[in-house]
């Protein structure tokens, strides 16, 4: 038996495996096909999973597919957008799947017939706006009851290897209340935060596709009435970015992840810079111009929330959203209405929702008198 907990961002998939060790980031991405040539440079089965995912959770039953960075390299690659429900969507299923299958090759062990069997205590979560609508259930049925197997296809190190995924138990947790737990629980379950317990508050969670603004009230539950959305997260906004600087210096940047570099680097001489032809060029205005944009919009959402809920105390911004904007919702802030805007460490915010889940799951096992300390710390 083995533990996992799984973020299905529509930027990213985030989890943790076993420990808090062993997490895994996998791109969302992906993009139909059939063969492809192993290049012999490729070493790391991360750059380029290539998988038959079969599973009676899917609508279409089985698909040959390239997940994550190399899906990015797919002309004709899939990413989602926001009106697709995670629930409802083949797309966060394969990547799921794929995620536990890459897990399960390095810790089963094969039967004679060469298919490795793993079970897992599985904790997952969708967005605030879908547990609202009810999804919970179904997508924790179609999840726990159903038949999953992914075949390595074309993948280095593991290529022919099938992995047959059991799920002994599926949490389906609440994206914004999940950050609520994180910070007011420590990795071993103890509280954390003392301060947060009781109080009212708001937690932004800035995604790639959509932003999830979660009130937690003094009861510690998610207050469902005033928690809402945008269906606008920041991904937009870097493509923008990087689309003006490549018409204004046919320079390419490779990704939102290298952008995101850019943008947040320490060193003012490399901060919202590019180099090209050991020319340094700066391309702030193209960065401030897009995430001023996207700073005044969320904003905005975070002033409504305060005139609808007034006694928040305090709100969090959290997700890969949040440490880009940053600056720029600070400066808004002075000059607006100063609420108490709180932000955590880069990291913390893209790992927040993940590792709730775990802790999560870890709590839920020491309720039922699970004892994982083996599992916890085992291979
Ligand atoms: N360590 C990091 N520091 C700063 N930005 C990051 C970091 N990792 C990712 N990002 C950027 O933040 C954006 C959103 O990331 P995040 O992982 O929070 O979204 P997501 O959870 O996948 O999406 P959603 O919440 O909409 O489902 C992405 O565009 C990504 O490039
Ligand atoms: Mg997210």
């Amino acid at each position: 038996m083995r533990l996992a907990s799984i973020d299905i961002g529509n930027d990213a998939l985030k989890g943790y495996f076993g420990n808090f060790e062993n997490d895994l980031y996998i791109p969302n991405i992906i993009a139909s096909a059939e063969d492809r040539a192993i290049i012999d440079m490729e070493k790391d089965p991360l750059n380029a999973i290539h998988v038959e995912v079969t599973s009676s959770a899917l609508k279409q039953n089985s698909r040959k597919v390239v997940v994550g960075k190399l899906a990015g390299k797919y002309a004709n690659n899939d990413e989602l957008t926001p009106e697709q429900d995670k629930s409802e969507t083949d797309q966060p299923v394969i990547l799921l799947l794929t995620a536990l299958a890459l897990d399960a090759v390095q810790h089963g062990e094969a039967d004679e017939d060469g298919v490795i069997t793993l079970p897992y205590y599985l904790s997952t979560g969708l967005p605030l706006d879908e547990t609202k609508r009810g999804k919970t259930k179904e997508f924790r049925k179609k999840l726990q009851t159903g038949q999953h197997q992914v075949t390595f296809l074309k993948t280095p190190l593991y290529e022919g290897k099938t992995v047959r995924i059991q799920f002994e138990k599926v949490l389906v947790n609440t994206e914004g209340f999940a950050a609520y737990i994180d910070l007011t629980t420590n990795d071993n379950g103890s509280v954390k935060n003392e301060e947060l317990l009781g109080k009212t508050m708001l937690i932004n969670d800035i995604g790639g596709l959509s932003t999830d603004s979660a009130i937690i009230t003094k009861e510690a539950e998610v207050d469902n009435t005033n928690s809402t959305g945008l269906k606008t997260g920041v991904s937009t906004y870097l493509d923008n970015i990087i689309r003006k600087v490549y018409a204004e210096y046919k320079y390419t940047i490779n990704s939102r992840r290298d952008l995101v570099e850019i943008i947040i680097n320490q060193d003012p001489e490399e901060q919202n810079h590019i180099w090209k032809n050991g020319q340094r060029i700066s391309i702030k205005n193209f960065v401030d111009e897009e995430l001023s944009t996207l700073a005044k919009e969320e904003y905005k959402l975070i002033k409504e929330m305060w005139r609808n809920v007034p006694d928040i105390r305090m709100s969090y911004q959290i997700g890969g959203g949040a440490v880009v904007l940053r600056p720029y919702l600070q400066a808004i802030n002075e000059s607006d209405s100063n609420y108490p805007l709180r932000f955590v460490k880069a990291e913390d915010s893209v790992w927040m929702i993940a590792r709730a889940y775990f802790k999560i799951l870890l709590m839920f096992c020491d309720a039922k008198g699970i004892d994982v300390k083996e599992t916890v710390t085992s291979k």
